[in-house]
């Protein structure tokens, strides 16, 4: 039994990994979260009170990380600055959060020999050609495009150096697009969901050709919970599903999935130096740690979570009209 500190726990896919640690082992969890606007306390409600904790922090915090620190065995790190739009408009929080804040908790880790994973994204790696037969390995050099990906892939050297230089116990792991439920609704699946549920079109950015390799929350848990369990210190593991699906088709399954017409969406202006394609290949992860995922059906994960948005209207409604102010003053 670990004790684990989940840094960004009221986020996406730390409040799901939150959910499916209480649900599948005996640890407990405490969420360390400042609850920016993609923090929701709402998605941590309902937890067993003997078993979780939530604090309301910022990573950058030294005291306050040194405090948590000296009271949990195992550090999952998720808490990050997240949307590459935000990045385009804004960097200076990615800078601050997602490089200044994992090196404060890196620093801790040294302090404690605390073991510590580090969640990132396969955004490191740059994009593929929409043909290219290859897929990213733990090999691939890093290339990333947004300010976002940037500082991710700046924060994965900080950790790797780390781990080198001082001999913390790290491992890194780089996941493709994650679905699933408590997603804010900035994000593409949220959002054309929602926007149906609220009589507005779906908004698909450019041509719409562009891939990503989706993979459902759940998956990236289990995953996650492998690699704490048996994975090897100062490694790196891609984690991904075989999703790879362009954003039209993305669209069209959701327009059908809510009983709208095919072509019921609009093309609006391109992201900045929009990725083309990610493409995740997981052998070593399935091969050295036996992992496999259990979401195989995409349309049935993608049903399931649209049922979920349209069952918890109170969780998203709040957010709706503030991410798409911002969406109209982009022309997106
Ligand atoms: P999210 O934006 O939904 O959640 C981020 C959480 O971090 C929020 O709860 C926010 O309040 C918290 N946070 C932000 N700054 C903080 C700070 N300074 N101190 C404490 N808490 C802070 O993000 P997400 O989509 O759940 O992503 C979580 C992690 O997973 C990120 O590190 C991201 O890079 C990585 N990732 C995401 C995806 C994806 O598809 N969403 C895929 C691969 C990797
Ligand atoms: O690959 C992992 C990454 O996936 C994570 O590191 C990021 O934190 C996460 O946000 C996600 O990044 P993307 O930029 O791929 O996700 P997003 O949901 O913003 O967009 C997915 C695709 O959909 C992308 O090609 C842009 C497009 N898009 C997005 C929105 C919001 C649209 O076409 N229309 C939209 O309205």
């Amino acid at each position: 039994m670990s004790k684990i500190l989940v840094t960004g726990g009221a986020g996406f896919i730390g409040s799901n990994f939150v959910h499916y640690v209480l649900e599948n082992t005996e640890n407990t969890v405490t969420v360390l979260d400042s609850l920016t606007y993609a923090g929701n306390r709402a998605s941590l409600e309902g937890l067993p009170a003997d078993r979780f904790e939530f604090v309301k922090g910022d990573i950058c915090d030294t005291a306050l990380v040194e405090e948590l620190f000296i009271r949990h065995d195992q550090v999952v790190h998720y808490a990050a600055e997240s949307h590459n739009d935000n990045s385009l408009h804004d960097p200076r929080p990615f800078l601050d959060t997602n490089i200044i804040g994992t090196y404060t908790l890196l620093e801790a880790a040294r302090r404690h020999d605390t073991r510590f994973h580090h969640i990132s994204t396969d955004e490191v790696y740059g994009d593929l050609e929409l043909d290219d037969p290859q897929r990213f390995t733990e090999l691939t050099p890093y290339n990333p495009s947004s300010p976002y990906s940037s500082t991710k892939a700046g924060s994965d050297l900080l950790v790797r150096a780390w781990v080198r230089s001082f001999g913390v116990r790290a491992t890194i792991s780089n996941c493709s697009n994650n679905y699933g439920p408590y997603q804010h609704v900035e994000k593409f699946i949220p959002r054309q969901i929602t926007n149906v549920l609220t009589g507005e079109r779906p908004k698909l950015y450019g041509a719409g050709e562009n891939v990503r390799d989706w993979i459902h929350a759940n998956d990236h848990s289990s995953a996650v919970l492998a690699i704490l369990d048996r994975g090897v210190v100062g490694e790196t593991y891609l984690i991904g599903a075989d999703g790879e699906r362009n954003n039209v088709a993305v669209v069209e399954l959701i327009l059908s999935l809510l009983g709208q017409p095919a072509d019921a969406y609009d093309h609006v202006v391109d992201r900045a130096g929009h990725d083309r394609r990610y493409a995740i290949d997981s052998s070593k992860l399935r091969r050295e740690l036996g992992w496999l995922p259990a979401y195989s059906n995409f349309e049935r994960g993608l049903a399931s979570t649209i049922d979920w948005y349209r069952q918890n209207e109170s969780w998203w409604r709040p957010q709706k009209a503030a991410a798409e102010a911002r969406y109209k003053q982009q022309g997106q």
